[in-house]
C-alpha cells in the first residue's frame, strides 16, 4: 500500500551551523495494506519527516514514494491527501470552530451538502465514543486532551481514507487517558481495515499497537520487524540498546 524506496531528505543548516541536516537517509520500507506500522526513534531521528513524505507535506530529495500503485510525485497533493487521513500531535483542532465543524471540515471542503456532512459527523462522533448530543456544539478548548485527540481521529476518518498517518497521536495525554484512548483506538482499528503509520516515542506503545515496528536513528532505518524480531534478533547495537531501554532517553518533543 505504501512503498518508500531509497528516500532521503537534507535540510539546509540552522543559522549558525554550517553543516546541512540529514533528516532522512536512504530509507526503504514497505507497508502492506491493513498493517499498522509504528515508527519509533529518538527525538530528531526523522520520524515526522518520513511520515510527511507519504502525503507530500515534505518532498524527498531522492528516492520514490508510492501509495497504492502511484508515484506520489505524479499525483496532485490535494487529491492524494483525500485518501490519506492525517492526525497530528495535540489534535490540531481549529479553536474557534465547534467539534462538529472540526470533524466535518473535509466534507465542507469537498462540497458535501450540509445534511450529509452532519450525518457523517454524527456517525464518526458515535464511533469515537463522543455522543453528538453532548459534544457536537462544544468548542475544542472545553474538551479534555483525550477528547480532543478523539476529535482529531474522527476528523481524519471523515472521507474514509484507506491510509491514516498519525504523528504522536497519544503523546500529549496523561498515562491513564493514554492507555484508555490507545485501547479504544485498537478496537476501532479492528473494525476498519486501514493501513496506518503511527509515530511514537514510546517503545511499549509501539510494541502494543504495531503489527511491526520500524526503528529510526539519525535518519536511518535500522530495523523493521515485530517485537520478537527486535528483541531476539536486533540487527544493530543501537537496536539492542533501544529495545532494552538503555539507548538515548526517548524525550517527548
Ligand atoms: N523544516 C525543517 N528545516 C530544517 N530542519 C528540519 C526541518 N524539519 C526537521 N528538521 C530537522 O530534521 C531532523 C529530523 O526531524 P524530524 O522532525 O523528522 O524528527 P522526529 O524524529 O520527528 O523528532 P521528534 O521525535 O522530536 O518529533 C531534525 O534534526 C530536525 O531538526
Ligand atoms: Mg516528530
Amino acid at each position: 500500500m505504501i512503498q518508500l524506496e531509497g528516500v532521503g531528505k537534507v535540510y539546509a543548516s540552522h543559522a549558525n551551523d554550517e553543516r546541512p541536516i540529514v533528516a532522512v537517509e536512504n530509507v526503504s520500507l514497505d507497508v502492506p495494506a491493513g498493517e499498522l506500522l509504528c515508527l519509533i526513534g529518538p527525538s530528531g531521528s526523522g520520524k515526522t519527516t518520513l511520515l510527511k513524505m507519504i502525503n507530500r507535506l515534505v518532498e524527498p530529495d531522492r528516492g520514490t514514494v508510492r501509495v497504492g500503485d502511484a508515484d506520489v510525485h505524479t499525483v496532485d497533493p490535494i487529491k492524494l491527501r483525500r485518501g490519506i487521513g492525517y492526525v497530528i500531535q495535540s489534535g490540531g483542532l481549529l479553536p474557534h470552530r465547534t467539534v462538529a465543524e472540526n470533524v466535518g471540515l473535509l466534507g465542507r471542503l469537498e462540497g458535501w451538502s450540509r445534511d450529509s456532512v452532519r450525518d457523517r459527523v454524527y456517525e464518526l462522533l458515535e464511533m469515537v465514543g463522543m455522543p453528538p448530543s453532548d459534544y457536537a456544539e462544544r468548542p475544542p478548548r472545553d474538551l479534555s486532551g483525550g477528547e480532543q485527540q478523539r476529535v482529531g481521529i474522527a476528523r481524519a476518518l471523515f472521507l474514509d481514507p484507506p491510509i491514516i498517518l498519525m504523528d504522536e497521536p497519544f503523546g500529549a495525554l496523561d498515562p491513564v487517558t493514554r492507555s484508555q484512548i490507545r485501547d479504544e483506538f485498537l478496537h476501532l482499528k479492528q473494525n476498519m481495515r486501514k493501513t496506518i503509520v503511527l509515530v511514537t516515542h514510546d517503545l511499549g506503545e509501539a510494541f502494543h499497537l504495531g503489527d511491526r515496528v520500524a526503528l529510526l536513528h539519525r535518519g536511518r532505518l535500522l530495523q523493521v520487524g515485530t517485537e520478537n524480531d527486535l528483541r531476539q534478533r536486533p540487527t544493530d547495537a543501537f537496536v539492542e540498546r533501544f529495545v532494552s531501554g538503555g539507548a538515548e532517553a526517548p524525550v517527548h518533543g
